[in-house]
């Protein structure tokens, strides 16, 4: 990795359910970090949901803000942030990232990602008549984007604090090298 870069914070990036949210905030408790969602952070500031955005705006206007989100996150500092899946397609906000965080990308296998979204409905991708292959077309499709993190972490096999750990190990190797 660069040694030139700054880590004040760390970013999750993955798809729909690998545990981002759940991870983000186990980590940001042990190292007394803020955490912010992305996600919410569009909710709170348009006063909408994720799907009402997709359904009313389409995905393009929501890609616009989430980009927007990233642009306005650059001066944080001791934050975790947790990003929409989706958020790493656009190369400008892995950019963006980089210059302050160590980015992440939780993985998990297509199946391991079904068996931990099939009950839940907030996800306007997957409003979709065969969401399995959506997942797997989506998953295909993103792999080289996710792979452009510093540190991928497989959770299939890991539990949600497990995989907390490996964070915050990662992140105390990494900011340890540059101090
Ligand atoms: C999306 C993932 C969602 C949310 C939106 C689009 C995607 O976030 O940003 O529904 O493109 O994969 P989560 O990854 O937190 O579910």
């Amino acid at each position: 990795m660069n040694n030139d870069r700054h880590l004040a914070n760390i970013t999750l990036i993955g798809f729909m359910g690998t545990g981002k949210t759940s991870v983000g905030r186990l980590v940001a408790d042990q190292l007394r970090f803020e955490y912010l969602d992305t996600d919410e952070i569009i909710q709170s500031g348009t006063g909408r949901s994720i799907t009402d955005i997709f359904e009313t705006d389409g995905e393009p206007t929501f890609r616009l803000l989430e980009q927007q989100v990233v642009k306005d996150l650059a001066g944080r500092k001791q934050t975790v942030i947790a990003t929409g899946g989706g958020l790493p397609v656009n190369p400008e906000n892995l950019v963006s990232l980089k210059a302050h965080s160590l980015v992440v990308c939780l993985w998990s296998s297509p199946e391991k990602i079904w068996e931990r979204v099939r009950h839940q409905s907030h996800r306007p991708l997957l409003h979709d008549g065969h969401p399995q292959a959506k997942i797997r077309e989506l998953l295909a499709a993103r792999e080289p984007f996710y792979k452009q993190a510093d540190v991928l972490l497989n959770t299939d096999l890991r539990s949600l604090r497990e995989v907390a750990q490996q964070v915050v190990h990662q992140f105390r190797l990494e900011a340890a090298g540059r101090r």
